[in-house]
Parts: C-alpha cells; structure tokens; sequence
C-alpha cells in the first residue's frame, strides 16, 4: 500500500482547524499542524498538544513575531499604507507569513499539499492560496472549511462524535484574528452595520470615555523609516510595538470601525484595534512631512494606495510589490529623526517633529527676524505661473459659470465720509 500523503496545515487551535486535522485525516491524510506565534498571547504548549491528541501526526510551534516585523510590517509601515484610507492590515500582512511558513515545514516533512481553515467567503484564502502558487507552484492547497458544507453546529456534532476537544472560544460571539500589528473583530452583532460596536468587542484598548483624565506626550525615534525607540529608550521591535499597543490601548487609541470592500465582492463590516499600527502610522507620516520633498511625497501617496490594495489582495509576493518596495526603500534614506503626539481620550495627535536632515528651513519659512527669502521674486515667478489662466482669459473670455454678481449680498453696507 502507498504511503499516505502528508499535508501540513495552519492549525490556531481553535475549532475549525481541530475538526479539520480530524476531516483531513479522514480524507487520508497524514496531517502535521503549523502554529505561528504572531504575538497573540496563546498558549502555544496547549495547542501544541491538543494537535497532537486530535490525531496530527507532527505538530510545530513557530515564533514568527520577528520576522513578521521585520519582512512584513515594517515595510508596510515605511509605505504608509492603510486599506482604503483605514485598516493598517493586521491580518492581510500575517497571512503571507504564514503561508510562506507552511510551505517551508511542507518542504522539511516532504509534504504534497498545505492548507488552512478559511471559508470560501473572505479574502484570506486567497491570500494563502496566491501566496502558495506564487512561493511553490507544486504544492495543493486544500481548504476543508470552503468544502466539507458543514455549518458550526454540524461542526459541533462531528466534534463530540469523534471526541475531539471543543475550545473555550467558541463561546464568543465574534469571529476574530489577532497578531502584533493589529487585532480583526468581525460577525455576531456587528453585522448590522447600523449597531454601535458592544463594549466586549474591545481588549486592547480602554473606552475613551475611562482613560486617563490627563494627555500623554510620547516620542518616537525612527531610523531610515523604521521606528527604533519610544521616549529616548532604544527598542528592540517587538517590545516597542507592544509597548505602543499598551499606552495606545490605555488611551483608547486605535479603534476603527471599517466597512470593508472584500476582494471577493461582499462588502463586509469589521472591527480593529490597532493601537501601535495607528500611532507609527501617524508618527511616520510626519517624519515624512519634514524629510520628503513634495515630488516624492506625493508620489509616494500613489505608490501606498496602490501597495495597500497589492497586500489586501493577496499579492504580497508578487513583481508590482516587490518594485515599489525598491521605491518605497529609496525614499527612507532620510526618514530619521522624532516625532511628538500626544494621547487623549481616543485621540492621536502630532505636536512636534525635527529630523537632522529636515528640508523644512526656519529662514525661509519665518515672518520674524532672519528671513532670508526674497519676496520680491515671488512677484516674476507668479506672472509666469499664471501665465495659462490669464491667457485663457483674454482670449476666450468668462473661465468660470460662476455668477460673480451673485456673491455680493444686495444690501452691502457702504459709506462715504
Ligand atoms: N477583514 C480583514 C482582512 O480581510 C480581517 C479578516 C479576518 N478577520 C477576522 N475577524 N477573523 O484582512
């Protein structure tokens, strides 16, 4: 008899990855479990075990945080890209790791296929599916949740038929998804998308109306475009991100409410609380402000829409996102330097930023003493740039449908002396 295929799969212990090492097994087979640490606080010996128990013939344990900082987020980060001006994409950015992981343990165990517990209905299994065909062409993707047709209460029966272990979340009402760079709250009440988030939505951040009665002031250092200190203290990454999910979430900074368009054409309501993402998003920003010219910011701004909408689809590991991080790269060379905010009640704000190598100058900028600009050239430079307009005027009369009478109040007041 041929030996069974090996397959490795995503396993978050939760209950549809438990009930799928079970289903999978029954397919026939031989299933290793993959569980990424991405900073959510699990108990990964636990789940490590409860695979074993529920029929996995291998289970790994993997810390990703590192890598996921440094290979994902931070160049996400350096890119300034938000989802549709909102969601800094937790989750859209954890699920290339993952792939990629799963398709290095199935290359070690000679496995023939990887697969995941998504449904057929969101945009993560595209987004480990693309990921597998783009890092490993030959290898299946098998997504059971997309094809075994059960629903959680048929998933509850085939749990307690084959013995296996029901997990505490499935008491929760949400679906949710949690890692270092933001945490995804979805399903349950927030599905009406007219209903005001519930408190117990919320974990990471305090509700604005219970913080702190004073504002908080932080500082963050960036080097190149990658943040490497809070406060004048040097931080190793993932300290520093979790030291800003904390003092953000105490402020009640960092909860979004988005209603998402999805890849596959469903709109969709989600809820994130991304506390660190939201204040170095913010802090980065205004370092750029004062070290990027004009050009380049505002090209940039394109280069981040157009990178947020590669990364939520699926296509981190694609040729278009690869060459703007070769752009995105080029432009951080100055990027250093602090950033002030201050915290309060929910809100984020800049108050301060300097940088060596700022291109904002005091002389030429300043009303006061010291100015160093010529105004007077001010006067050549405007005729030749308003050179069009005026021309246009001349020779074609009226530019505007603008009814100018109209903006005149029929009872102006005028004296005379
Ligand atoms: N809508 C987000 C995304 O597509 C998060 C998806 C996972 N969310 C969840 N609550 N399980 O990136």
């Amino acid at each position: 008899m041929p030996e069974r295929e090996k397959l490795v799969l995503a396993y978050s212990g939760g209950l549809d990855t438990s009930v799928a090492i079970r289903w999978l097994t029954e397919q026939g087979y031989r299933v290793v479990a993959l569980t990424i640490d991405l900073g959510e606080k699990k108990d990964l010996d636990a789940i490590q075990q409860r695979a074993l128990r529920t029929g996995a013939v291998a289970a790994y344990v993997v810390d990703g945080r590192v890598p996921f900082l440094r290979d994902f987020v931070w160049p996400s980060l350096q890119a300034g890209a938000l989802y549709e001006r909102e969601y800094p994409m937790a989750t859209a950015l954890g699920r290339p790791l993952i792939a990629a992981m799963l398709v290095q343990i199935a290359r070690r165990e000679g496995a023939t296929a990887i697969a995941h517990g998504c449904t057929g209905k969101g945009n993560d299994q595209v987004r480990f599916d693309v990921t597998t065909g783009a890092l490993a062409p030959d290898l299946k993707v098998v997504a059971p949740v997309r094809d075994w047709g059960m629903n959680r209460e048929d998933e509850l029966e085939y749990a307690r038929r084959h013995g296996i272990e029901v997990p505490a979340t499935v008491e929760s009402p949400y679906s949710v998804d949690e890692n270092l760079w933001g945490r995804s709250i979805e399903a349950g009440i927030l599905e009406d998308p007219w209903e005001e988030p519930p408190a117990d939505v919320y974990e990471w951040t305090r509700d604005p109306e219970r913080c702190p009665a004073r504002p908080l002031t932080l500082e963050i250092r960036f080097e190149q475009g990658l943040p490497v200190g809070v406060d004048g203290r040097p931080l190793p990454a993932v300290e520093l991100v979790e030291e800003l999910n904390r003092v953000g979430g105490a402020h009640g900074v960092g909860r979004i409410d988005h209603l998402e368009n999805r890849l596959i054409g469903i709109k969709s309501r989600e809820v994130y609380e991304a506390p660190a993402a939201v204040l170095l998003l913010l802090a980065h920003q205004a370092l750029e402000d004062i070290t990027l010219t004009k050009e380049v910011a505002r090209f940039k701004e394109r280069v981040a829409a157009e990178w947020a909408e590669l990364v939520y689809d699926g296509l981190w590991f694609s040729p278009l996102r690869e060459a703007l991080y070769a752009f995105v790269a080029q432009t951080q060379r100055h990027v250093s330097g602090e950033v002030r905010l201050k915290l309060y009640r929910g809100h984020a704000w800049v108050v301060g930023r300097k940088a060596p190598e700022q291109l904002y100058r005091t002389e030429l900028a300043t009303y006061g003493r010291g100015d160093q600009f010529d105004q007077r050239a001010a006067a050549g430079f405007i005729k030749l740039f308003g050179m069009g307009v005026r021309t246009a005027a001349e020779v074609q009369g009226r530019l505007s449908s603008l009814d100018l009478e109209r903006l005149l109040p029929p009872d102006v007041k005028r004296l005379t002396p």
